[in-house]
């Protein structure tokens, strides 16, 4: 089974050597996974939320699938796009937002942030919040839904949108009694680093710290990482690795090996300037022959538009009968072509039982879900530290049925207790005062389970 891993790329700035370690390189090789079909895309339209200026969302966005083609994404392999390019995504974000719950929207956090700087400054909470701004969890979940993606790659701030796609797709799905969409999971990757900055911050845009990954060429790349802050210790002074942004950023690139020699060189007394000139040489060996391909690129634009024309040729195929089926199911075929509901590509209707699904959280716990017959959300286990703890109160949770659970009621939801233990909520923004059904159908679906296995 494949599974469908999709992410998008806001096209508003330049990479840097952040954005390059944290997305782009584990993006890129999990595209190279047998087992994986990948979906990446330029969220063009999200840009103009974040940026009225026309002549950088364009350069941004050359520059970005340029980064992208010399870091050696394959777009044979690779769906690799333009969200600007499938009239397929606002379509759907307008199906999505005729069930969006306003509340829901409400509670994004790019929306509540901007409320709270108005706030702060004593201005009106809408002050200068766009509509595109509050629909921007709804754009996002329509790139997501219209190509049925399972894994979602994307930062921590970015696991609330997820969660509303989930919830978007369960509600048309609960709605219209099939599974129009597959549910997706955030996908956030433990393994890889986060990049700190020239201050020791995470490296970012926002805090001005960043390393630039092509833009200068080598001569750029060098001065920023010469302006990487250290601590006063002299040439001869033993340092710490473990507390130097510059070891960590040079661990992101090396081997085991050469970190470790990189180390302990360090904690010989190697200076602080020959360091820096160790981790430019040492980045500069992955990052050379990349910038090369980089400035080819760049200096073809014809040779990208072909390539993203293609990928969003690929993946209209995909979105463009979706879309057709949900315009039929939604009311807007033709006149008189009655008959075409019947032969809209046939989807799977849900299970017919409720059902756990587990996965692996934020911070590489583990929890699960218990999903309605329906595939609605019933509840969110509390996060167990290994597999076989969650499974065994899932088991639980199996043989006895709704008997096992003392429910209890809170003001924004209700938590399931097993033994005197809280291990499962219904799901946060469920605070809606249908607190009663949602009871109901927890115990039902409690009920339902009990005594199978
Ligand atoms: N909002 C995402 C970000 O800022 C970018 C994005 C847009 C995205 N659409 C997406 C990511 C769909 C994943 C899936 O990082």
């Amino acid at each position: 089974m494949h599974t469908r891993i999709l992410t998008g790329i806001t096209t508003t700035g330049t990479p840097h050597l952040g954005n390059y370690v944290g997305a782009i390189r584990p993006a890129i090789a999990a595209s190279r996974r047998a087992d994986v079909d990948a979906f990446y895309f330029m969220a063009d339209y999200h840009a103009l939320i974040k940026c009225g200026d026309a002549a950088r969302v364009e350069r941004s966005r050359l520059e970005i699938a340029a980064t992208w083609l010399a870091a050696g994404l394959d777009p044979q392999r690779v769906t690799f796009y333009r969200q600007s390019d499938i009239p397929e995504i606002p379509q759907l974000t307008w199906f999505l937002a005729c069930v969006a719950s306003k509340g829901m929207l409400n509670r994004a956090h790019a929306y509540k942030a901007a409320m709270d700087r108005n706030a702060e400054v004593g201005e009106d909470s809408d002050a200068g919040v766009t509509a595109g701004l509050y629909m921007y969890p709804v754009l996002m979940a329509a790139d997501i839904l219209a190509f049925d993606a399972n894994q979602v790659p994307v930062g921590r701030d970015q696991i609330q949108h997820i969660e509303m796609a989930r919830d978007l797709a369960q509600r048309f799905n609960h709605l219209h009694d099939h599974e129009y969409f597959v549910l997706p999971e955030a996908l956030i990757e433990d393994q890889v680093a986060t990049l700190p900055g020239l201050d020791g911050r995470k490296m970012s845009k926002s805090y001005d710290n960043t390393i630039p990954l092509f833009a200068g060429g080598s001569k750029a790349l060098r001065e920023a990482i010469t302006r990487i802050v250290t601590d006063s210790r002299a040439p001869g002074e033993p340092k710490d690795a473990d507390a130097s942004a510059l070891f960590t950023i040079y661990r992101a690139f090396a081997g085991d090996a050469e970190s470790a020699a990189f180390r302990q060189a360090l904690l010989g007394g190697m200076g602080w300037g020959d360091a820096k000139q160790a981790l430019y040489e040492r980045v500069e060996v992955d990052v050379a022959p990349m910038r090369e391909r980089y400035e080819s690129f760049m200096s073809d634009p014809a040779a990208i538009e072909a390539i993203l024309l293609e990928g969003a040729h690929k993946a209209r195929a995909i979105a463009s009968p979706k879309i057709a089926a949900l315009r039929d199911v939604l009311g807007l075929r033709p006149f008189g072509a009655v008959g075409v509901a019947a032969s809209r590509p046939r989807m799977v209707k849900a299970g017919k039982l409720p059902h756990f699904a587990s996965f692996r959280d934020v911070d590489g716990r583990f929890r699960f879900r218990l999903l309605s017959a329906q595939g609605d959300e019933l509840l969110l286990s509390v996060a167990f530290a290994d597999p076989k703890t969650a499974g065994g109160v899932q088991k639980r949770l199996k043989t006895l049925g709704a008997a096992a659970a003392v429910v209890q009621i809170q003001p924004r939801g209700m938590a399931l207790e097993l033994d005197g233990e809280a291990v499962a909520n219904t799901p946060e923004y469920l605070d809606e005062p249908t607190r009663d059904a949602a009871l109901a159908s927890l115990r039902a679906a409690l009920d339902q389970l009990a005594g199978r296995d």
